[in-house]
């Protein structure tokens, strides 16, 4: 018997600075899900708790970028991503956000006792300061030259080139990015976690009483305290976040990782007035779904702050996630490498259980894990559709034929039957070992043992076939395949949950706890079913190619992104450059050169006179669209024969990082036939 009486499930909140993708829901938000859905079928009182991140450096970058406030753009994908997660069926119950008032209240009280207490260090250090702009800079805002690799673009924390840690100060030239000037050091105080005290009492809390955590996540946790923990500052010298409830503190707030996980208490405020029985009861579970990067904050640093604060439960486990990749590649929102959640909702109406399908089959729960379009399609259409779908749709469809929808009675059961029957308890006690370890993907694996179970037992008994020799005998084969598929919708609720919803109403039967399954007389003699739709459709190779097309357009955006601009030509002398005659000229006429898909033929206004000029810019400009603008053209280039039309001269185009072709023409209209020098 556990000693729990209710789960507090905490879901990582994401950053409010893009939208969800696949990374996260695969590693945080799908598994959770499955979890509390699976314990809300168990009628057992569990609560899942979710949120937005909005504090923290990159959303005010993201601000200033964008000329728009930190709330603005928090305001935003706020709204995203609480949108696509409902329509997505993440049953969270609550949605919060850090910006929201009953947030900052309750992380300023965390803070405020635990400074009252004397439970943090106060040191004083120095730290980049913009003059100009009178602020000290965070890490991100400070780039300089890399002192390992010479990259002229290194972060204050991180070198993007060499991948190497930094800390501002090692930086080369280090310059500000608000001002572009060199910033200076000045001192500044903080308060720190002393994170070396708790070392002992994390030891033995995690390493010895819980060994029975997640290898990758016990691992982990067990190298950052092998490697000795050091004090971590909790505040922070910036104008967005939670201020520092400290007198004479001004323009600083508590560092982002020391306010989002005191979200989890916010929401569960912002929930129930009783947030207390979830967070202080010992006969609450606490759980924290999150992904690997987030370990060493669920796994030591919060829990040192809850440990400090004194009042409140410690996480009972953290099955933590490993990363899901895409294509080979690793998820990047600034490289916009990534299936967003809201594009997939768009793009795929009514299929959300595929993907949470797919995501949960190859969860990145023991390794990383890759996601392809092939897979998700195979996925679909092998197992989905293939299995599952095509199992209660005969099911249905042979109910239909043969009873016109009435349940028909169990026979005299066969070895056979009765092994199928004693089969449905036994997937059942598969699923829930597996799940109750937070094996979701081997329980997705066993839940969907019961739908190979219903579709082989089908193909075996063959009532198509008996019907002709034996009728009766048919009755009792179409009662067992109802009765599996009346325990589908059990099995796979928490897995599927729009399809189960679906699957009911075929079967015309309403939800049911998780202690029914396994009950072989779910739908009783008579019942009535109803004609099926098809629960699950083929998704066509077209489909997939668009996908994997929109992929390779993304790689080939990055690629010209990143292109570096070509190298200087060699010196030439001014009379050299002088002999070129360059004027402004204006497009009188234009049209495709015949048989051609490059070729524009040109009429041009070159002050001096008019002339025609061949040129390669068909692909990036309509004929229609250029009459009258204003150019600069070569006109003592020798004149040459191109097609057949003698081309006089050529016209300056600027070539783009992805080979695309631009006029370059004068920013105010000139007379045509200025000189160009
Ligand atoms: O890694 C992240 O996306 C963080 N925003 C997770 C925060 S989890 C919790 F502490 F709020
Ligand atoms: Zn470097």
């Amino acid at each position: 018997m556990s000693k729990f009486k209710r789960t507090l499930i905490t879901t990582a909140l994401p950053y409010a600075n893009g939208p969800i993708h696949i990374g996260h829901l695969a590693g945080v938000y799908v598994p959770a899900d499955i979890y509390a859905r699976y314990l809300r079928l168990k009628n057992e009182d569990v609560i899942m708790i979710g949120g937005s991140d909005e504090h923290g450096v990159p959303i005010t970058l993201k601000a200033k970028n964008e000329g728009v406030t930190p709330q603005d753009i928090v305001d935003r994908y706020h709204g995203i991503i609480k949108d696509s997660f409902e329509k997505f069926g993440i049953s969270f119950d609550v949605y919060s956000r850090t910006s929201a008032p009953i947030h900052h209240e309750t992380a300023s009280e965390f803070f405020k006792k635990l400074y009252d207490e004397g439970k943090f260090i106060e040191q004083t250090s120095e730290q980049y300061f913009d003059e100009e702009n009178k602020q000290f800079l965070a890490d991100r805002y400070i780039i300089g030259t890399c002192p390992k690799c010479g990259f002229e673009k290194a972060y204050g924390d991180q070198c993007e080139s060499c991948g190497t840690s930094l800390s501002p100060t090692e930086l080369i030239n280090p310059t500000s990015t608000i001002s572009g000037n060199q910033p200076v050091l000045k001192e500044t105080k903080h308060w720190y976690l002393p994170l070396d005290q708790y070392e002992p009492w994390l030891r033995e809390w995690i390493l010895e009483g819980h060994q029975e955590w997640k290898p990758n996540v016990y691992g982990q946790v067990k190298s950052w305290i092998d490697g000795g923990l050091q004090p971590r500052a909790v505040t922070r010298d910036l104008d967005w976040g939670v201020p520092v409830p400290v007198e004479g503190t001004d323009g600083k707030v508590l560092y982002v990782w020391f306010d989002a996980p005191i979200g989890y208490i916010s929401a569960t405020k912002e929930l129930t007035e009783d947030w207390e029985t979830y967070w202080k009861d010992p006969e609450t579970r606490m759980l924290h779904f999150i992904g690997k990067d987030n370990i060493v904050f669920h796994c030591i640093i919060f829990p040192s702050m809850l440990k400090a604060e004194g009042t409140f439960n410690l996480p009972e486990n953290v099955p933590a996630n490993e990363f899901l990749n895409l294509e080979s590649d690793k998820i990047s929102t600034s490289r916009n490498w990534a299936v967003w959640l809201h594009e997939y909702l768009e793009e795929f109406p009514g299929k959300e259980d595929v993907l949470k399908y797919v995501l949960t089959a190859n969860a990145p729960e023991t390794k990383d894990n890759d996601f392809t379009w092939k897979d998700f399609q195979a996925r679909n259409n092998n197992e989905l559709v293939a299995i599952l779908g095509n199992f209660v749709n005969r099911a249905l469809v042979l109910t239909n034929k043969y009873y016109d929808g009435a349940v028909p009675a169990l026979g005299e059961l066969s070895d056979y039957d009765k092994e199928a029957l004693a089969e449905i308890g036994k997937i059942k006690a598969e699923v829930e070992k597996s799940i109750d370890n937070f094996r979701i993907r081997e329980s997705l694996k066993n839940a969907m043992d019961l739908a190979r179970l219903g579709n082989k037992y089908l193909a075996d008994e063959e009532p198509w076939k008996v019907v002709k020799t034996d009728p009766e005998r048919v009755n009792t084969i179409m009662n067992i395949c109802l009765q599996i598929t009346a325990n589908l919708t059990i099995c796979l609720e928490p897995f599927l949950p729009f399809s189960m919803d679906k699957l009911r109403g075929f079967l015309n039967l309403g939800k049911m706890d998780w202690e029914h399954f396994g009950s072989t007389e779910l739908l009783p003699v008579g019942h009535q079913v109803n004609k099926p739709e098809l629960l699950f459709e083929k998704i066509e190779d077209a489909t997939i190619d668009a996908q994997i097309q929109k992929l390779l357009d993304t790689k080939k955006a990055n690629d010209a992104a990143n292109a570096v601009a070509k190298p200087a030509k060699e010196n030439c002398s001014f009379d050299d450059f002088m002999k070129m005659d360059i004027r402004t000229g204006t497009i009188l006429e234009a049209e495709l050169v015949p048989k051609t898909k490059k070729l524009l033929k040109l009429k041009i206004d070159t002050g001096i006179d008019q002339r025609t000029v061949v040129s390669g810019i068909a692909e990036y400009y309509q004929p229609e669209n250029i009459i009258g603008k204003q150019v600069s053209i070569l006109v003592n280039l020798e004149p040459r024969k191109i097609r057949g039309i003698e081309s006089q001269g050529m016209i300056l185009m600027a070539e783009d990082a992805d080979g695309s072709l631009k006029f370059v023409s004068p920013v105010d209209k000139v007379k045509n036939g200025s000189e160009v020098r």
